[in-house]
């Protein structure tokens, strides 16, 4: 390509650290998509004749077909996708290929399939989150009522129900959607047309082009058009914090999993057994989810470091930008499909779960609110009556519901019967009826509220 200029081609060793095409043959479809419409635009204007360009959109079409038919023989030598292409494009039709490059520089064009790429992907992220909202929102609307124990700090604080604790992650990933909507947003304004870093002499049509392959705009400012990666940095630390949410909930399907809390059935679709201890099911689908947010974390981080220091404008360590991206986000695709399968499979023991969210007192805030409620006391002192109740218990190694009246009274001569009617489980999650609390009935219209306007999205 740059044959003028150079007597000798490169050193193996040169070849090997610069071809990108192993990884960036990934953007073929939006690589030449970016050159049909560059193409179009060309003959639009007059620049090229309308016999060159449609030798060339020809051409290209057909390059199209042999990639996608795997007939395509990729070249390192070749460096990277868009000059495989390129002279691909030359064996079809010949030297009138080189006239493609008119007006562009591989700067605008890499910026360019780059954005087109990530687009297609966060489209296909946000079908894929929300799914897994759907299949969570519709086991939460089964489970609206299924008492569990809600923890904090791990500890036993206060029963909630499964349906409300599946609809937190509904809620968590309504957000991700909405940071990667952002991205999108954001991303969509279509850099061909600043050529390699100062904009070009040729009439162009930027406009033509950036309505062509569906940006709303062109990039203002052709130095940061060949320069800017904030959209795949966007785009990553949308998909970090994702992540994040999946591994989490990868971490609760792990615990639930274990015999110790057996909250939750997989099947033997996203298990595994051992080699050797023959009554092991292993959660490695959610183990899996939960360690693949590492490198996801660990391509925004890369990303990051290879911009920080670079100065404007194009720079060849920004090749660097793919291989992670890509990675990423497609193991954020496979992570998301995993989890939906798994909340599908999903079996949740109502009996087990209901057993444990009445231990370690968990009602002990239900019996400080009833002496709120009902002896009118500051709710400080029904703190403080309400441990020495459970200091009490634990003295006896009983729950707070086993206590007789007598012994409450002991503590508080003003406790009536009353209270016992507070110490259930049942009674406690139906209680909680403030917007956005965990009784059953709020459960239930919120995971219908989701379950229809998911529905509507997806059309
Ligand atoms: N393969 C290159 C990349 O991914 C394309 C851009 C090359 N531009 C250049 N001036 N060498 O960044």
């Amino acid at each position: 390509m740059w044959g003028g200029r150079y007597a000798s081609g490169p050193a193996e060793i040169m070849e090997e650290i610069n071809a990108s095409i192993d990884f960036d043959k990934r953007m073929a479809r939006q690589d030449i998509q970016g050159s049909l419409a560059h193409a179009a635009m060309l003959a639009e204007t007059g620049i090229l004749s309308r016999e060159d360009v449609a030798a060339i959109s020809g051409g290209l079409k057909t390059v199209f077909e042999e990639i996608e038919a795997g007939s395509f023989t990729f070249s390192r030598a070749l460096e990277d996708i868009h000059m495989n292409i390129e002279s691909r494009l030359k064996d079809l039709i010949g030297p009138v290929a080189g006239r493609l490059h008119t007006g562009r520089s591989r700067n605008d064009q890499v910026a360019t399939d780059n954005r087109l790429w990530v687009r297609d992907t966060i489209d296909t992220l946000d079908a894929q989150i929300r799914d897994l909202q759907m299949a969570l929102a519709e086991k939460a609307h089964g489970f609206a009522g299924a008492v569990m124990p809600g923890f904090t700090h791990l500890q036993s604080a206060q029963p909630v129900t499964f349906g409300h604790h599946l609809l937190a992650y509904v809620e968590m990933l309504g957000r991700d959607r909405g940071r990667l909507a952002d991205a999108r947003k954001r991303l969509n304004e279509c850099p061909l047309g600043a050529a390699a870093l100062a904009g070009t002499s040729f009439p162009i049509d930027r406009e033509m082009t950036a309505k062509a392959l569906g940006f709303d705009r062109p990039t203002a400012n052709s130095l940061d058009s060949v320069a800017d990666r904030d959209f795949a940095l966007e785009t990553l630390s949308a998909a970090s914090i994702c992540a994040v949410h999946l591994s989490r909930f990868s971490e609760e399907i792990v615990l639930w999993m274990t015999p110790q809390f057996a909250f939750i059935r997989l099947s033997d679709k996203f298990t595994t057994g051992s080699s050797i201890m023959p009554q092991k099911k292993n959660p490695d689908a959610a183990e899996l989810i939960r360690g693949k947010s590492g490198r996801i974390f660990g391509a925004l981080q890369a990303l990051l470091v290879v911009m920080k220091g670079l100065p404007l404008t194009y720079s060849k360590d920004m090749q660097e930008d793919k291989e992670g991206m890509f990675d990423a986000l497609q193991s954020l695709s496979l992570c998301l499909a995993a989890m939906t399968g798994m909340v599908h499979d999903m079996e949740p023991d109502t009996r087990a779960m209901k057993r444990w969210a009445g231990a370690g007192f968990s009602t002990a805030t239900d019996l400080a609110d009833w002496l709120v409620r009902v002896l009118d006391m500051p709710f400080r002192d029904a703190h403080h009556v309400t441990g020495r109740l459970v200091a009490m218990a634990e003295a006896q190694k009983t729950g707070l519901e086993k206590l007789s009246l007598a012994q409450m009274q002991s503590v508080e001569p003003r406790i009536t019967d009353e209270i016992f009617k507070v110490l259930g489980v049942e009674r406690s999650v139906k209680s909680r009826v403030s917007y956005g609390g965990t009784a059953p009935a709020n459960v239930k219209r919120q995971a219908r509220r989701w379950l229809t306007r998911l529905e509507k999205e997806a059309g």
